[in-house]
């Protein structure tokens, strides 16, 4: 969904919301948040900076704050998109989350099964 139709979307819904543009593994967060939901980014990133990812993820998220993403669950290693196993989110992300949930979510057709949606909470 283009920024302008999700920004569209909060308005009719009545909901307040800020868009800024920024780097998600370099920059300070504004604020810490209950919730992080992420469609792709980690998949966008090198490989080589995954370390980064989750170390943003938990300087932008609160303690015990929930992170829901969807993962491109590819092999391709010439990306972007780069792949991953969930062998390797599991080993990731488990030492700083819970996992509450995983799923095969409903996908644009040409991914489908192909995605991984992962439900995490922080650990403090
Ligand atoms: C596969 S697209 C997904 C975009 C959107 N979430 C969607 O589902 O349509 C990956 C996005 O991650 C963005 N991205 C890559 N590295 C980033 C970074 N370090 N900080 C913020 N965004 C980044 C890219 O600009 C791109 O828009």
């Amino acid at each position: 969904m283009s920024g302008n139709r999700f920004k569209f979307w909060l308005l009719a819904a009545g909901l307040a919301a800020r868009f800024d543009l920024a780097d998600f593994l370099r920059e300070a967060a504004p604020v810490r948040f209950d919730w992080i939901f992420e469609h792709t980014l980690f998949c966008a990133i090198n490989p080589s900076r995954r370390d980064d990812y989750v170390r943003a993820v938990k300087r932008w998220l609160k303690p015990r704050g929930q992170f829901l993403a969807v993962h491109y669950m590819i092999r391709d290693t010439d990306g972007p998109p780069f792949g991953c196993t969930q062998q390797e989110l599991m080993e990731r992300f488990s030492p700083h989350f819970e996992l509450r949930q995983g799923w095969v979510p409903r996908s644009y057709p040409n991914r489908t099964g192909l995605e991984l949606m992962l439900w995490w909470q922080r650990k403090q």
